[in-house]
């Protein structure tokens, strides 16, 4: 979709759109009609004739403009038209870069559907949308920040989407060298962005047993694929994003029963966010240093699968029994964290992953679980973070949960003597790899819930959600806000 700020007179399009916050306005010309239908009650109103979309949101905070434009976007979905007008939401937001940023973001998140396997697909039909100059509302704003939010919005949609379609892409094709493909078109076509992908000659050599054994029974090479993002000037921090990449995960030998492993394809999700925050850091250019370490490798079956019962030598040098193959999402995501902290020395370490079905059961589907040695750490993530409108809850570490990952025979298990509090043993065994110094500034999100969506909700289709990739660049912009710079308000 392109998006133009419209000066001064309004444009005539084939739809308009009003977004509604309370009652409806005085010099609404639809209010009687309106009324009559019990609008704004009811959170849609259509009016065909004049081709017309009122939708009530419940305030003019960006992520209720983001859910509102999702609702009118269903509506329209099967329309014949190409353009739209509408209005700025007036409220407290208003004329902000952030207010036009989610109204591209929204109809870019609602308008994605992964239908490539579909004979009747459908694309949606809106080509142009005209958005009201914010000047001649009186809102005191520039039509450049309109402009610049709309823009900025829009590129970081779209590389949330690009992150849904790997998700949502079938695992024969996802694979991991298609990964290390995806990785590399992108530094070819950012020239900020470098990448370096190192196979199973290079794993070994750097001992990183524990990502090897989950590889093991897969006829794909594992796949450890480093991109980093330069910023021009001088970087305010080096962060780095460690990714899950685990393109099926059939459990091994612990084998998944049929149900659970449905949609295991999923299991690269925190991999892909990855490498959609680096996309979207470099073409937003902030002001940061960004590293993406992506874990990839599928975990299979066979007669050389790795064994329940082994005992593995990790890259930090840290022996870990495995209690159940299952539980391969930590063991690869151990040997990537401390070979992020020994080669990229970050100032901040942020992993992503789709680590355990617990955070499903704790928080439910739509809220990422955030984790990490420092709870204040966490907390002020979750408070940035959020501004995407992404959900974070912090679930605090303790010592009792971290000694259930202790085993008799080795220095770790990978399987938690207990199943109760299985985010946070999942979280406390990652702590053990990254370096003490590093653990205040280093954060574990739990996005086994997010990453994929059961059934629609808010601006998403089922599938792949793309988690972790808006709420990590707000964060990030929120940073650059905090330190001064002037843009992404
Ligand atoms: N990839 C799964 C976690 C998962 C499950 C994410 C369901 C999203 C939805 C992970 O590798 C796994 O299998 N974890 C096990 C751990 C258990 C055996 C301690 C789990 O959560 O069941
Ligand atoms: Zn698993
Ligand atoms: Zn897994």
């Amino acid at each position: 979709m392109r998006y133009t700020v419209a000066a001064g007179e309004k444009i005539r399009a084939d739809v308009e759109l009003s977004l509604v916050t309370g009652s409806l306005a005085e010099n609404c010309e639809d209010r009687a009609v309106l009324e009559r239908c019990g609008f704004p009650g009811e959170d849609v109103a259509v009016l065909p004739e004049k081709g017309r979309i009122y939708v009530s949101i419940p305030s003019a905070d960006p992520e209720r403009v983001r859910r509102g434009i999702a609702k009118a976007v269903d509506a329209i979905w099967a329309w014949n038209v190409r353009t739209l007008w509408m209005e700025p939401v007036i409220g407290e937001a208003a004329g902000t870069e952030r207010a036009y940023a989610a109204i591209a973001e929204g109809f870019e998140l609602s308008a994605y559907r992964f239908d490539r396997y579909r004979s009747d697909r459908k694309d949606f039909p809106i080509e142009e949308v005209f958005v009201a100059d914010p000047g001649t509302y009186g809102l005191g704003a520039d039509r450049e920040a309109a402009e610049r939010g709309l823009a900025w919005g829009a590129r970081l949609a779209a590389a949330t989407n690009w992150v849904r379609d790997m998700v949502n892409e079938i695992p024969g094709i996802m694979t991991p060298q298609r990964m290390a493909e995806l990785a590399r078109g992108l530094a070819e076509s950012e020239p900020a962005v470098t990448c370096d992908v190192y196979g199973r000659p290079a794993l070994e050599e750097e001992g990183m047993n524990l990502f090897l054994a989950v590889n093991r029974a897969s006829p794909l090479e594992p796949q450890l694929i480093h991109l980093c993002y330069r910023p021009e000037g001088t970087a305010l921090e080096r962060i780095a994003y460690v990714g899950k990449g685990i393109t099926y995960d059939s459990g091994g030998l612990s084998l998944k029963p049929p149900e659970h492993m449905r949609n295991m394809k999923d299991d690269m999700g925190g991999a892909a966010a990855a490498l959609g925050i680096v996309r979207a850091a470099a073409e937003l250019k902030l002001p940061f240093e960004v590293h993406a370490v992506l874990g990839c490798t599928e975990n299979m079956i066979g007669a050389n699968a790795y064994r329940p019962d082994e005992i593995i030598r990790s890259h930090a040098g840290i022996t870990v029994d495995v209690g159940n193959t299952d539980c391969e999402g930590r063991l690869v995501l151990a040997d990537c964290l401390s070979w992020t902290a020994d080669h990229v020395k970050p100032d901040r370490m942020i992993d992503l992953a789709t680590l355990t079905g617990a955070v499903c059961v704790g928080l439910g589907m739509f809220t990422t679980g955030v984790m990490g040695t420092s709870a204040e750490t966490g907390f002020a993530f979750k408070r940035r973070a959020e501004t995407s409108g992404e959900m974070y809850t912090v679930l605090e570490f303790n010592d009792y949960l971290g000694a259930m990952n202790d085993c008799p025979a080795a220095d770790v298990s990978n399987m938690p003597s207990g199943r109760t509090g299985g985010a946070i043993t999942a979280g406390m065994f990652l702590e053990r790899f990254v370096p003490e110094a590093l653990r205040g500034q280093w954060l574990h999100l739990d996005i086994g819930g997010t990453a994929d969506a059961e059934e629609q909700w808010g601006y998403f289709a089922p599938g792949g959600t793309g988690a972790g990739v808006r709420g990590c660049i707000y964060h990030l912009m929120e940073l650059a806000v905090e330190k001064g710079a002037e843009k992404w308000q």
